[in-house]
């Protein structure tokens, strides 16, 4: 069986400027892959070109072995990043018509409706209009309508981004629950969201993927140990901290925006002892000494280049 996703050199130009700048990665089925990157990463160019909504200016996109086509829009669902409704449609004829378009016919259209907006929450919002809707009921009416014809893969754009805390909380549990039965593939800046739901991380930066792999595998990749260290203003502890920075022991150092020192070590046993030593004979007025590892968050920092 091929993967369900193989996406291979894909690039979308827009006026000379690539906003994807060639990126492969293949997706099996039943993944939840989050798509993570800051703002103007290429993430929702690179969903829109999943969707069939755009056609990339080079590449190749494969669903199942096949070139996408007609047939496609069938298998999968999407949710644009800033969905635009009917303000004067109900909840479920909005629903109703999206799974006509997907091509259901009326009496499957009806029963699959009354289903995900029940499963959403919104059963007895349905005959309400949308513009009465919070931005929490909207955003899940989204999701009913990216999946009213079950698809095979649904596409959502920073699904939970703008929502409040406790819409964010509802919309998680649901692609939680989703997950387990789609393959999913959701993009967010917020790396805590791709950790939250997903095993998989693609890590977008200026149009190019800077890390992929699965949420273990990017946590013993970048597992480094780390000494990170603060000291009083003194001129002496200045200087102690200079000489530090060149030592053999320590691979690379890093002032943090708080005035912290991370450095970056190969044998953290052996630097913990010397910087606690040197400290001691010095009288290095420390107000800071934590010996640890780094997170994931200083991974995507430094993968997007902080
Ligand atoms: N239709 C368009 N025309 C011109 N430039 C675009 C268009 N869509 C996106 N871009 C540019 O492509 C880059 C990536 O945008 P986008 O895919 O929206 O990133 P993200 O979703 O990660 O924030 C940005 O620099 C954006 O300005
Ligand atoms: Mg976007």
């Amino acid at each position: 069986m091929p993967p369900l996703l193989q996406v291979s050199g894909l690039y979308k130009v827009f006026h000379g400027q690539s906003s994807v700048d060639g990126i492969s990665f293949d997706m099996e089925q039943g993944r939840c892959v989050a798509l993570l990157g800051p703002n103007g990463a290429g993430k929702t160019t690179t969903l829109r070109m999943l969707a069939g909504l755009m056609n990339p200016s080079r590449g190749r996109i494969l669903f199942e072995g096949n070139p996408i086509g007609d047939n496609y829009r069938r298998q999968i669902g999407y949710l644009p990043q800033a969905p635009a409704f009917y303000n004067w449609m109900t909840g479920e004829e909005y629903i109703l018509l999206a799974s006509r378009l997907s091509g259901m016919g009326g009496k499957a259209a009806a029963g699959h409706a009354a289903a995900v907006l029940e499963r959403m929450g919104l059963q007895d919002a349905a005959r309400r209009r949308i513009g009465g809707y919070s931005g929490g009921m909207k955003q899940r009416l989204g999701l009913a309508q990216a999946l009213v014809h079950s698809p095979r893969l649904l596409l959502l754009d920073e699904p939970v981004s703008a929502l409040d805390p406790i819409g964010r909380r509802e919309m998680m549990e649901l692609l939680r629950d989703i997950g387990k039965e789609t393959s999913v593939i959701f993009s967010t800046h917020v790396l805590h969201d791709a950790e939250e739901v997903c095993d998989d991380i693609i890590m977008m930066n200026k149009g190019r993927i800077a890390e992929h792999g699965t949420l273990t595998s990017l946590r013993a990749k970048y597992n480094r140990p780390v000494i990170i260290l603060r000291v009083e203003e003194a001129e002496e502890a200045r200087l102690w901290l200079e000489t530090l920075q060149t030592r053999s022991f320590i691979l690379e150092s890093r002032l943090e925006a708080d005035g912290s020192l991370l450095l970056k070590v190969d044998d953290i046993a052996s630097a913990r002892s010397v910087i606690l030593r040197e400290a001691a004979e010095r009288a290095i007025p420390l107000l800071r000494f934590e010996a640890g590892t780094l997170s994931l968050e200083d991974v995507f920092m430094e993968a997007v280049g902080g």
